[in-house]
């Protein structure tokens, strides 16, 4: 894709969850898309605002896109810009929506300080880091989903996943070990177009705070 033109604001956003809770603040700000991008197999959908463009893609990437300026601006977990390796964008609004928590895992009796645990997780670099900095020895499995499966058919000790309700480590009777962060989305901005987009960009960061106030 080329770079957004000059006069162009391109938003990433995360597909799923994010993008749900996404399209309720957008439009508070006046961005719409123009069509329903939960249903059009268009990648970059028109908005009601002239210039404003949406690209919606897998969470993962969003921070790809955003640090190598393809998009402007984006909108991602903070879980995904912790495990992402890069720092090509500013960060400049907690969002509030998303929210849940980043947690390690395991059966009730798992122990989460002996050596050579091993830890199933889609965020290895974050639970490399989380169990580097306790002084704890520990082999990380990369998956990709379904992280509570792995205690339960001896594929690893523990995991390193996203926790809300509760109700999916609840219901393969695992239970919360350790709490590692809180999470909810952000906006991220990439670098160069935060000096060549300065007003578009400050105007959708108030827009947007003033959309979080009023609690949209
Ligand atoms: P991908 O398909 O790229 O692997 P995914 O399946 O993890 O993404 P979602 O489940 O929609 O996609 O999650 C995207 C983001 O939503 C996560 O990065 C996190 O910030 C947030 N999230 C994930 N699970 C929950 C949850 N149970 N409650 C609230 N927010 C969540
Ligand atoms: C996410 C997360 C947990 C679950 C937590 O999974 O990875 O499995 O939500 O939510 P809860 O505490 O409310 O039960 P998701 O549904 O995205 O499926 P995935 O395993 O394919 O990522």
């Amino acid at each position: 894709m080329p770079a957004a033109a000059a006069d162009e604001l391109v938003v990433a956003v995360s597909k799923g969850r994010i993008l749900k809770d996404a399209l309720p603040l957008l439009a508070a700000t006046g961005i719409v898309p123009v069509e329903d991008p939960e249903r059009s197999r268009k990648l970059i959908l028109d908005t009601s605002v002239p210039g404003i463009r949406l690209v919606v893609i897998r969470a993962t990437d969003v921070p790809t896109y955003v640090e190598y300026g393809a998009a402007d601006v984006g909108i991602a977990g903070k879980d995904t810009l912790l495990e992402y390796d890069g720092d090509g964008y500013y960060e400049p609004l907690d969002l509030g929506i998303a929210k849940c928590k980043l947690v390690v895992a395991g059966r009730p009796e798992a122990a989460t300080t002996t050596a050579r645990l091993r830890v199933a997780t889609k965020y290895s670099a974050v639970a490399r880091r989380w169990f580097a900095e306790k002084g704890v020895q520990c082999e990380v499995i990369k998956l990709y989903g379904s992280m509570e499966l792995a205690p339960l058919v001896g594929l690893a000790d523990l995991i390193v996943d996203l926790v809300d309700t509760g109700n999916t480590l609840k219901a393969n009777g695992l239970v919360c070990l350790e709490h590692i962060c809180e999470v909810s989305s952000r906006l991220i901005v990439n670098k160069a177009a935060q000096k060549t987009k300065h007003a578009r960009i400050a105007r959708l960061i108030a827009d947007l705070s003033r959309a979080i106030g009023a609690g949209t």
